[in-house]
């Protein structure tokens, strides 16, 4: 094997990665990144592969969502907010059903630069270069702003670090203290069905806080009442920006890749000789790969095989994808080659890309029933392979859009047109995003690996 460099991924094919006119611009604002502080500390990163190594043992569940695309024009603290708070009452409703812990992962703080199906986009007769991600070029249909320009990364850093900064206060400060559960509900989904069950919950989680604290059990007494822990994390698609941001950890002399804790290989760029895998072997972030109907499950073991070679648990996150229908075809073989092999992952389901499609109306979104159908499926797939169905991976936000069509609102193709903001792929609003999370609690009640997990983790 040849010797892994920081940049050893530049002697293998890369796809998705664009080229930029201005190579000397680029190399002035990659250098000037390096001399950046680090968005996350290698301590952290390695907490959260500790806690993701529960997730293999089945003593926790994985909750990973976010927007498909994060973009400059939709910055604003409230949208942080929201997303944050709809992530923490799907993990109350998960860790309530499952009475398992929830590794709570947001794709966010540097989830930006897209894979894109086609190179070019044609609009009444011109062909310009697909939107590639607000860190790459604009989402305007003009020459100018589809030009790759490499300024776009201090504005993608400079986002980030305001977006980890927010997050980390309302994590550590107060806002994430179970007493508060209360206000983590959003105004407009507060007459749904949902928010309904949710206020059920609230006041169980209510009585338990009032009975602890009476036994002197309260968020002063314990500090992890009133904390969460948050973690980073977005497709590590763009190699030049990801090269620049990776350091080596003084105390330990390894190598982490500092734009987020967690990083993912998407389905189109998990080349087993490509350069997305060649630069994941070297870092010691927990990884995750995308495995959708094209992924042969001998080449998803080699990849595991190279990027783990200590097969260390917490390390890899397979992410399946396959599309409602397609996941008793793909998933029994891959969960078996997996196995055979004995190697350590955590399963976990995006029950969004693999269920993508044109509405009527002309929008690109997904019907709600689908993901649902995805994740019921995924579910009783690792039922029988005794298997643990240990992870969510979704789009979703805050907001209150009409992107996927469905859901207990009974969104429309023609409501699509209503509030359809997404920069790339439609994203589950927060009633559907709690609708869903309901939707697993019921799934993982029925589900014997997590009664007896819960019985083994009791005795
Ligand atoms: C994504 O997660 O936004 C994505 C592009 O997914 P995939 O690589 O699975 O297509
Ligand atoms: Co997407």
């Amino acid at each position: 094997m040849k010797k892994w460099k920081i940049n050893s991924w530049k002697n293998y094919p890369v796809k998705h990665i664009p080229e930029y006119p201005d190579k000397k611009e680029l190399d002035k604002v990659l250098e000037k990144l390096k001399s950046f502080p680090p968005l996350v500390f290698a301590g952290e990163t390695r907490h959260l592969k500790e806690q993701l190594a529960n997730v293999v043992d089945g003593k926790a569940f994985l909750l990973q969502g976010g927007d498909c695309a994060e973009s400059f024009a939709e910055f604003h603290p409230d949208n942080i907010r929201d997303t944050f708070k709809v992530i923490l009452q799907m993990s109350l409703v998960l860790t309530y059903s499952a009475s398992l812990p929830v590794v709570k992962l947001g794709r966010i703080a540097g989830q930006f630069s897209k894979p894109r199906s086609e190179p070019t986009e044609t609009k009444d007769g011109a062909e310009l270069l697909s939107y590639l991600g607000d860190n790459i070029n604009g989402i305007e249909f003009n020459e100018r702003s589809r030009v790759p320009d490499p300024k776009r990364l201090f504005k993608a850093y400079s986002q980030a670090a305001s977006t980890l900064n927010l997050i980390r206060a309302f994590s550590h400060g107060g806002f994430a203290d179970l007493k508060m559960v209360h206000t983590w509900n959003l105004g407009f989904i507060k007459k749904s069905p949902q928010a309904k069950k949710f206020k059920e919950l609230e006041d169980l989680i209510a009585d338990a806080l009032a009975f602890m604290d009476a036994c002197g059990i309260n968020s002063d007494f314990n500090r992890r009442l009133k904390t969460v822990n948050f973690w980073t994390s977005h497709e590590a698609l763009l190699l030049p920006f990801e090269e620049s941001m990776t350091r080596v950890d003084s105390t330990t002399g390894e190598f982490h890749d500092t734009s987020a804790h967690f990083v993912w290989i998407g389905d189109r760029t998990r080349q087993l000789d490509g350069g997305h895998v060649e630069f994941c072997k070297g870092i010691e972030n927990p990884i995750g790969i995308k495995c959708g109907p094209t992924s042969k499950p001998d080449e998803i073991v080699k990849i595991c095989n190279v990027i783990n070679t200590k097969n260390e648990k917490g390390k890899i996150t397979l992410i399946s994808r396959f599309g409602h229908d397609n996941v008793g075809k793909f998933l029994p073989k891959l969960i078996r080659a997996i196995k055979k092999e004995g190697l350590n992952v955590v399963w976990s389901c995006d029950p969004m890309h693999g269920n993508t499609i044109k509405s009527a109306t002309g929008f690109k979104t997904r019907p709600f029933n689908n993901v649902v159908k995805e994740v019921k499926n995924v579910f009783s797939v690792h039922q029988s392979e005794g298997s643990f169905a240990g992870g969510l991976h979704i789009e979703m936000t805050g907001q209150n859009v009409t992107e996927c069509t469905g859901g207990a609102q009974k969104i429309s193709d023609q409501d699509l047109s209503h509030r359809y903001h997404t920069h790339c792929d439609p994203r589950l609003n927060a009633s559907q995003a709690l609708e869903l999370a309901f939707l697993i609690s019921d799934e993982i009640k029925k589900n014997s690996q997590y009664s007896k997990n819960i019985a083994q983790a009791a005795s």
